[in-house]
């Protein structure tokens, strides 16, 4: 092989950390190979003690890696046969390395999903510690970006909470496709050897064996799969950074981050940049990427094995490493920010966040709602007019507008404590019904109630 080949096609590179995965591949290979009685115990138990040493080479980067091994199964195979000649060229019997790649990657694409689904756990544990810190805050809901309604500050973090749910019946789902057994597809069409695919996927904790030899090597659904789900965090992460740089700047005044996760300008002393939230929602553009990478690579590939599907593993780390590092970062930030009450507070009177609620009180006077819109916008303006707030109108302005209104009964859902607690549907921002889903998410995440 011409040496610029052997550059051009080793995977070494980056697929070394599979090593352990593909250790303990071969390790469970090993041992339904001699169950069969393919080979004898005493040779499965010499390569399962010397795996077990490659493996401790490896981890102490004492196995030099060179790109004429190609990749990491060569590398470990290589090792292998060095120490113990024939009997470790027994080792890929019945397997190839398309079926030992699959199961290498599924194997660390599950152990990759669990720790996303601990962070995720942890951020929304996170969330729901805020609820209480921040009870009683109330903050302005935005719908295009404009102030809507006053909300508690508790409903917004509960909205997190359940994007991050979401996420996490996914990865849940996503793990169920991945948690499938590859090894012993061989390289397109099975074995004439007697193995036991259902020993060696016992083995290995897998769910269930793969039924289709040509559709085990040439599969990489799961880790497109598995992307998108990163990709769908991602997303959920990016929007939320966004809101909390617009949330932290002067012009806002709602959220001090901690200084921990900010940088300072070299030449303006007086700044505090939210770089984790800026790269946060810049990372997401490299985990949406990898999602189309993975997409392109499978988009026009013949059955079975082809060796375009070695491009699947940088995307595929990239997006697992990065998202793991955007949630391990936004734990910190979510528990650490202190929402800023005062100035949050002083303008909340500001953009009559309560108008909806007054529209609904002169509904629930059996005004319709077209007729109660158009007299709460006359009851805006009024009260723009006079630079007043509308719990700052008095009852011969309620009258004005329409002689039946009382404005006493009309005030009460006025101010934003008022509004907010006028709100009585299910899923609303009312006081009780959030306090009703803290304790219900206290209990899914198990955490101790006070
Ligand atoms: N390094 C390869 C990959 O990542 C392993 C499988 C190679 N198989 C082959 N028939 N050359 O896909």
């Amino acid at each position: 092989m011409d040496q610029s080949l052997a550059k051009f096609s080793e995977s070494i590179s980056f697929d070394h950390r599979l090593y352990r995965h593909d250790i303990r591949g071969s390790i469970a290979h090993a041992r339904m190979l001699a169950q069969q009685g393919i080979l004898t115990q005493d040779e499965c138990g010499q390569i399962e003690a010397e795996l077990i040493r490659i493996q401790g080479l490896i981890d102490r980067k004492e196995l030099p890696f060179k790109i004429e091994l190609e990749d990491i199964h060569m590398h470990i195979e290589q090792a292998l046969i060095d120490a113990l000649g024939d009997v470790g060229r027994k080792l890929h019997t019945a397997r190839s390395r398309n079926d030992q790649i699959a199961t290498d990657l599924r194997l660390w694409v599950r152990e990759g999903l669990d720790t996303v689904d601990r962070l995720l756990e942890e951020l929304q544990r996170a969330y729901l510690s805020r609820c209480e810190q921040d009870a009683g805050v109330i903050l302005p809901a935005y719908t295009h970006m404009q102030r809507a309604q006053p909300v508690l500050a508790a409903h917004y973090w509960l909205a997190y909470i359940e994007k991050l749910n979401r996420d996490r019946l996914r990865v849940a789902d996503c793990r169920r496709r991945v948690n499938i057994c590859p090894l012993g597809g061989a390289a397109v069409a099975g074995t004439s050897m007697p193995i036991d695919r259902h020993l060696t996927a016992e083995l290995l904790g897998f769910e269930s064996v793969a039924t289709n030899s040509i559709d085990i090597s040439s599969d990489r659904d799961f880790a497109v799969e598995s992307v998108f789900v990163l990709s769908m965090i991602a997303t959920h992460l990016s929007g939320w950074a966004e809101e909390w740089i617009l949330w932290s700047t002067t012009e806002f005044g709602f959220i001090k981050l901690p200084q921990a996760f900010c940088t300072g300008s070299s030449i303006m002393p007086q700044k505090v940049n939210p770089d984790t939230l800026e790269l946060t929602r810049g990372k997401s553009a490299r985990v949406i990427g990898s999602l189309q990478t993975l997409l392109v690579l499978l988009k026009g590939l013949p059955l079975a094995y082809n060796r375009d599907l070695q491009e699947d593993k940088p995307p595929l780390f990239d997006a697992f490493d990065t998202v793991m590092a955007c949630l391990e970062l936004a734990v910190p930030i979510v528990r650490g920010s202190v929402l800023q009450v005062e100035s949050i507070s002083k303008r909340l009177d500001q953009g009559y966040l309560d108008a909806t609620a007054l529209m609904e009180a002169i509904m629930m006077q059996g005004v319709p709602q077209r007729t109660a819109h158009h007299k709460d916008g006359a009851l805006v303006a009024m009260a723009h007019e006079q630079n007043n707030t509308l719990s700052q109108l008095i009852d011969d302005d309620f009258r004005k507008v329409d002689s039946g209104f009382d404005g006493a009964i009309l005030r009460e859902s006025l101010g934003v404590d008022g509004a907010v607690a006028s709100y009585r549907s299910y899923g609303s921002s009312g006081p009780d019904f959030v306090t009703d889903q803290i304790a219900s998410w206290k209990k899914k995440l198990q955490v101790e109630s006070d």
